[in-house]
């Protein structure tokens, strides 16, 4: 069978190689400790598996078995409304709230609500790789704006050449980042949506870890700007906040003309969630502030075991202040190749972590590490780490 197109421009997967060897490796009989992905270890709060339990059994629900989709549940919406109001101060109209099947999802099929075939778009790089692989499927072209330590990885607006900004019709931003774990404050998000007006480009911010920060810090939406939700979207997820990523929810808010656009791209496509997990979602939502204090204090210290652990060996990062990643430079010896460094790591120590190469060109000369492995595993791989001397 002949690939079509869309699927040959993907880009080549980087983790392929690594995932090869890891697979080699363990043939070998090593015992391979993984630390490459960002899917939380710890369960989802009892309250929130306690409200899809009754959800899923409550037979007075005639709908519960049903398409989430044409049966949506009320108060999914209302919760998340709710929480933004009581998070971040902001207003929303139900017009500007649109359940999810996740982020990664809605990431995907926003590019086929938005942009045409031959448009342009901006993505971060390094970034979360859905963004483009959304553009390709959509016959968009992606432009990569760098993050750059020097810019404490921030979007350089000024940096973005003239052509891009009068060409482009999207452009995505993530902070608290994944994966330089950078983090925005509100005068970054008042920059981009002056930049966002200025160009005529839709801002779609990606707020996975909004949730996910430590020491007091609290991350802003971007619709607190005042007027945001005229050039703005934001995606919100319980995935990493809650530990829900297997339950596939989560919610758009913001500009309701690009909202309503992907709700047809949705209706088209998908069936919408489970009417029970948007049930325990809009739960979750709305004890989200009791809830994520202790999944928090867990990630935090892990960050302190992993950034403390790697200083004493001749490292030198600050503490993440948001995210569940810590992100650091290759050591010296690896001359910025992020691949070799991985490869070495994982043939020496028997621990794997994701090269910074992966999530784009700008990624490299770093690596990631995910603290969402138990505590024990993670000392074990901080261990050989050490003990390898690499
Ligand atoms: C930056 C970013 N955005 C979105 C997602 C997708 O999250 P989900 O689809 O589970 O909501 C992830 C997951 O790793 C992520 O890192």
């Amino acid at each position: 069978m002949e690939l079509p197109d869309r699927l040959k421009k993907l880009p080549p997967y980087l983790f392929a190689d690594l995932r090869r060897k890891v697979a080699a490796a363990r043939e070998r009989g090593v015992q391979v400790i993984t630390l490459g992905i960002g899917d939380p270890d710890r369960p989802t709060p009892d309250p929130v598996v306690d409200e899809l339990c009754r959800a899923v059994r409550d037979e007075a629900d005639l709908h519960r078995h049903r398409y989430g989709c044409d049966q949506p549940v009320a108060q999914l919406a209302r919760a998340a409304r709710d929480f933004y109001g009581r998070r971040f101060g902001v207003s929303l109209g139900e017009d500007q709230v649109l359940p999810t099947m996740g982020s990664k999802d809605a990431i995907a099929k926003f590019a086929m609500a938005v942009l045409n075939p031959g448009d342009l778009a901006i993505a971060p790089s390094p970034g979360y790789p859905t963004y483009n692989i959304g553009h390709v499927f959509a016959g968009a072209v992606t432009h990569y704006a760098p993050l750059l330590r020097e810019n404490r990885f921030l979007v350089d607006f000024e940096a973005i050449p003239r052509e891009v900004c009068r060409l482009a019709k999207l452009m995505w931003l993530n902070y608290p980042n994944n994966p330089t774990t950078a983090v925005a404050d509100l005068e970054f998000f008042e920059r981009a949506v002056a930049f966002a007006r200025r160009h005529d480009v839709l801002i779609a911010h990606d707020n996975a870890y909004s949730e996910n920060t430590y020491d007091g810090y609290e991350a802003p939406s971007i619709l607190q700007v005042e007027g945001a939700d005229e050039v703005a979207v934001e995606f919100f997820s319980l995935s990493k906040a809650l530990n829900m990523t297997g339950w596939r929810v989560g919610f758009v808010a913001g500009n309701a003309e690009a909202i309503a656009a992907l709700r047809t791209v949705k209706e088209n496509i998908d069936n919408g969630t489970l009417r029970a997990v948007q049930f325990a979602a809009a739960k979750a939502l709305s004890m989200a502030e009791e809830l994520t204090p202790a999944i928090n204090a867990v990630y935090a210290q892990r960050r302190d075991m992993v950034v403390h652990t790697l200083n004493e060996n001749g490292w030198s990062i600050g503490k993440p202040k948001a995210t569940i990643y810590v992100w650091a430079p290759v050591p010296a010896a690896y001359e910025g190749s992020s691949a070799a460094f991985a490869t070495a790591l994982l043939e020496e120590a028997g621990v794997v972590v994701t090269p910074g190469l992966g999530y784009g060109q700008w990624g490299e000369g770093y690596f990631r590490i995910s603290l969402t492995y138990p505590d024990d595993v993670l000392e074990e791989a901080l261990g050989r780490i050490v003990e390898a001397r690499l």
